[in-house]
């Protein structure tokens, strides 16, 4: 006789019972245990089931030293930035973080405070982004590394665009002064389609979902002896704010830009860095 659907489900969980990883053992077993009762809550058919391994198969082999659509398919679920609540948890007081994004490129140039990222042509309005970096005691810090990036006003990144733009447009790491300021001169990031064309954007698609990010800033804070901050600066008034295609706005992360005394469209994005 066949065994019931929970005596299988207790046959394949004993057998973690002897593994040497006691937390690969729990995670295995946590995941078993969902996958088996999302099976018997939607009735999965065997064309369904097979449908679904078409999908994986295809997710891993979009995938190459540049495109991560299984992250990208963890960051439209929602799975990541749930995992950044659950790491993050904890001290209150410190800037909120968001996803990281596959769009980062390490080793952008060092820039002056004030100066511009922009090395193209760009029809976008130029902003500035100042801002002050402290600790949790309310001191500022000096010297942290200010890794930023952003898209162009055409929506793509330096990074998707080689040949297009330049290899550092709208990318660059600056530097807190003494008094842990800072100045980025960009422009004014414009909301932008996840990349699209893999199972990931298709999926989203079939089920009528969103696929565009609103406006942002990527903003990367790292300094010694201090948690890093990985986070983006959010347009008040882009689109997409309330359905973000990624999950990954926070209301503390939002700003308006506005015209500064020197007639300049500007913004305030203060951080406060944890104690490592
Ligand atoms: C980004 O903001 O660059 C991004 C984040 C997650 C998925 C796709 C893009
Ligand atoms: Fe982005």
């Amino acid at each position: 006789m066949n065994p019931t659907h929970a005596e299988l489900l207790s046959q394949v969980l004993a057998r973690y019972d002897h593994s040497p990883n006691p937390r690969l053992a729990e995670i295995s077993r946590a995941a078993i245990r969902h996958l088996h009762a999302f099976v018997d809550e939607v009735r999965l058919q065997h064309d369904e089931w097979f449908a679904g391994v078409e999908f994986l198969t295809a997710t891993g082999k979009i995938c190459d030293d540049v495109r991560q659509e299984f992250i990208l398919l963890s960051d439209t679920l929602g799975v990541s930035t749930l995992v950044e609540f659950i790491t993050h948890d904890g001290v209150e007081g410190g800037t909120e973080n968001t996803v990281l994004g596959p769009f980062h490129v390490p080793g952008s140039p060092e820039r002056a405070n004030g100066d511009s990222m922009l090395e193209n042509d760009d029809a976008g309005d130029r902003v500035v982004i100042r801002g002050c970096v402290r600790n949790l005691h309310g001191e500022p810090l000096s010297g942290v590394k200010i890794d930023a990036w952003q898209n162009a006003s055409t929506g793509f990144y330096a990074c998707q665009q080689p040949g297009v733009q330049h290899t550092n447009n709208l990318r660059g790491v600056y530097r807190t002064d003494a008094d842990g300021n800072f100045a980025i001169r960009t422009i004014r990031p414009v909301p932008y389609p996840i990349p699209d064309d893999g199972p990931a954007g298709k999926l989203l698609k079939d089920n009528g979902r969103n696929w565009w990010r609103p406006g942002h800033t990527h903003l990367w804070f790292t300094l010694e002896g201090h948690k890093q901050l990985i986070t983006h600066l959010f347009d008040s008034e882009s689109d997409y704010l309330t359905n973000d295609a990624v999950f990954g706005v926070r209301e503390s992360l939002i700003r308006t830009f506005t015209k500064d005394a020197s007639g300049e469209l500007a913004t305030t994005f203060d951080v406060v860095l944890e104690d490592a």
